[in-house]
């Protein structure tokens, strides 16, 4: 019996990961339609689309994402996009008879100040961080709509909360990118240009933990097979670095030899922010590929690509 699955921002970082694991799947047709065809802040679009195709699974991979600048510069659309696409898809998947959903939240949901690391019970037990409150409070109101579906209708929604993703498809322009990636291209084109030095941004000592998207798809899939609850699940790898750990391990994948400094006057964001992996870990999964070789991997990636850069 063949199963037909959306992934909802399949073109994305996470999306087309889970296309790739999903590919691997027997008695699976993958429902693709990007954001021309089918714009999911608009509910009768995404109405239309669950009665003509009625997916019996979705993975709600589409959403508004950016790095810290991206989240001060444009806040009102971080809350309401993110807010307009869960509320359609999850609502639509519910009455047109998808039989199992996974929403997929972030890390940033925990409190600013949480205890590291951060279990799932931290989960609304303190203030957010401000420059990314806009994002959390729509992620937050996505886990609750789930628990809601779930309570009232019996909808089989489970929600995933991973670390930060790297891998391929990642987005490394310099003003909206993530961290690793915005390091990844730096220390090419320092390398390229010959330049004595790189500059990173802050003091260097915010801890960070970062999971490749193979292993979040990975996770995700395990999850939609073996697990049925209304308890938000932690996905990351246990284990994190300084960012400035990170940019000497980005450095020697890429061959950089110059000087690493730090530039203090620039936000470092929260200090720490390493996830709680223990329930995960109880149901037998494990994150697999090594950071080290995950950046490797990455950068190939990035070097095959023409320019580089995956969007503007
Ligand atoms: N990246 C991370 O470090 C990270 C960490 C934790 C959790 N997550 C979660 O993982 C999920 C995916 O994130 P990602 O990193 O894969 O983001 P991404 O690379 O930016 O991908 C998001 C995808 O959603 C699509 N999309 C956005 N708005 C849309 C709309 N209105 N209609 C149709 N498609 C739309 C985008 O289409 P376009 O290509 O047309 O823009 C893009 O393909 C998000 O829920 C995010 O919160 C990500």
């Amino acid at each position: 019996m063949q199963t037909d699955i959306f992934i909802a921002g399949h073109k994305g970082l996470v999306g087309s990961a889970l296309v790739r694991r999903l590919q691997r799947e027997p008695d699976t047709r993958l429902l693709l339609r990007d954001r021309a065809e089918l714009d999911l802040r608009n509910q009768s679009q995404v109405d239309a689309f669950f009665r003509a195709e009625r997916p019996k699974q979705v993975y709600l991979a589409a959403a508004k994402v950016g790095g810290i600048h991206a989240n001060s510069t444009y806040p009102a659309e971080f809350l309401r996009d993110n807010l307009l696409i869960q509320t359609n898809v999850i609502h639509a998947a519910w009455e047109h008879g998808t039989q199992k959903l996974c929403f997929l939240g972030s890390s940033c949901i925990y409190p600013k100040h949480a205890a590291q690391p951060m279990a799932e019970d931290a989960l609304l037990t303190g203030p957010l961080e401000p420059t990314n409150e806009w994002y959390a409070v729509a992620k937050i109101a996505g886990i609750k709509l789930c628990q809601a579906y779930r309570l009232q209708y019996g909808f089989d929604a489970i929600s995933l909360m991973p670390t930060n993703l790297y891998g391929p498809g990642d987005n490394f322009d310099l003003q909206n990118s993530h961290v690793l990636p915005a390091l990844i291209r730096r220390f090419h084109e320092a390398r390229l240009a010959a330049d004595p030095e790189v500059v990173i941004w802050g003091t260097g000592t915010p801890k960070r933990e970062f999971l490749h998207v193979d292993d979040l798809a990975d996770a995700a899939v395990t999850l939609m097979r073996d697990y049925s609850g209304e308890q938000i699940i932690n996905v990351g790898v246990g284990e994190d670095l300084s960012i400035l750990e990170l940019a000497h391990m980005v450095a020697r994948v890429v061959g950089y030899e110059g000087r690493i400094s730090t530039d203090p006057s620039k936000p470092d964001g929260t200090p720490r922010k390493l996830l709680d992996v223990t329930r995960i870990h109880a149901m037998g999964w494990n994150a697999s590929i090594p950071l080290e070789q995950g950046i490797a991997q990455t950068y190939q990636w990035y070097l095959a690509q023409a320019d580089g850069q995956r969007r503007d």
